[in-house]
């Protein structure tokens, strides 16, 4: 079997961090072009993979002749070159947040239907290892029903982690769109909809600017849901917590499920009748700490299967329809109902 084709557009953090590294560990894969608009950045991956550089995306996806593209850049740029690529009839694994409005996001959908190529969002939480534990013990029924919840990811900031530190897109309303909650928040709403197998029905939020002075979007939030099956809990997201908190609290009806709190036990099961599960199953990513984060080989292997990502472009829409529906809340002062 010939290995796939694979360009990777925008050459910053996330994709020196996981995707070029997790392509070229790929058996299957043969990193053929990078993107950016810096481009040393293009030409540092380029020599070392044996591939072409381009600093325009058009050219790149007029020029080569690809299987897919990973779309790791600014937020404000996901849809227009999603579409762009899915339009060159190339399969497209776009970062988080998928878009910046619902109506991106359906046009992402509607081009990758259109060209039949796979689109898939780079939702890694739901692969990290005590989410997927979480998944497994949720689905043996032995907690009961999920009551209420706690979600919360928090860290400094994008300074220590994006390739342009603190002048970094990511303070720029007019290229994030969403601060703290595009970043971490929609990596929440996500994993809470993926937990439950639950939709996110209304919303409730203060979302604010409280600790950083070098950014016009929001760098703090906290969040009430409710799910369809009635479920509530809160979901917060930050920019200022100086101590990463990457965690989730399930309260189910016979026991307690902590998640990601403990750095020894990363699963721990209390139950009511004061038994006590650990699991060492392995830590969730940190900006500091990376861990593989499988969003590549599901990828890799949609396209190879033909079969559609499980994190596909509805999916997308729905976390980020949970995200825009909090930040209008917050903007309204009212709950809101959420739109997918
Ligand atoms: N899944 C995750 O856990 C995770 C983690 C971090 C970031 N992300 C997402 O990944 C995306 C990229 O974030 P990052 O942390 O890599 O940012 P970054 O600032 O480190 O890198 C962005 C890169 O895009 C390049 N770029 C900007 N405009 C361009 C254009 N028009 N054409 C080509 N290149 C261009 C920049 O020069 C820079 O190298 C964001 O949407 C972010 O939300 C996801």
């Amino acid at each position: 079997m010939s290995k796939l084709r694979i360009a990777v557009i925008g050459c910053g953090s996330i994709a020196r961090h996981r995707h070029i590294p997790e392509y070229a560990a790929h058996p299957d894969v043969e990193l053929v072009a990078f993107c950016d608009v810096v481009p040393e950045r293009a030409n540092f991956f380029a020599n070392q993979y044996h591939a072409t550089a381009y600093s325009n995306y058009e050219d790149l996806l007029a020029n080569e002749k690809l299987d897919a593209v990973s779309v790791c850049l600014p937020n404000y740029l996901h849809a227009p070159v999603s579409i762009k690529a899915a339009q060159s009839g190339v399969h497209v694994l776009c970062e988080k947040p998928m878009a910046t409005t619902a109506d991106e996001a359906r046009a992402m959908i509607q081009a990758a239907e259109e060209h039949h190529v796979f689109l898939m969002i780079g939702h890694n939480q739901r692969f990290m290892p005590p989410h997927q534990k979480a998944k497994e013990i949720l689905k043996r029924g032995y907690l009961g029903r999920v009551i209420s919840f706690r979600t919360a990811f928090g860290h400094p900031g994008p300074e220590s982690w994006s390739v342009d530190g603190k002048n970094s897109w990511f303070f720029r309303k007019n290229e994030a769109v969403m601060g703290a909650m595009g970043d971490l928040g929609v990596h929440k709403a996500d994993l809470i909809r993926y937990l439950l197998d639950d939709e996110v029905s209304e919303v409730g939020a203060i979302v604010d600017t409280l600790a950083k002075n070098n950014t016009d979007v929001d760098d703090n939030a906290v969040c009430i849901l409710k799910t369809k099956k009635g479920v509530i809990g809160t979901l917060a997201a930050s920019w200022s917590y100086q101590q990463e908190d990457n965690s989730t609290i399930l309260y189910c009806e016979h026991g307690v499920l902590r998640l990601a709190e403990d750095p020894v036990n990363q699963v721990v099961v209390s139950l009511h009748d004061g038994s006590i599960e650990n699991y060492q199953v392995g830590a969730v990513a940190t900006n500091e700490k990376q861990v593989t984060s499988g969003v590549i080989d599901d990828f890799i292997h949609a396209i190879q299967t033909g079969t559609k990502p499980s994190i596909s472009g509805e999916e997308g829409l729905r976390s980020l329809s949970v995200v825009l529906a909090m930040i209008e809340s917050s903007d309204k002062k009212t709950f809101i109902t959420v739109q997918p």
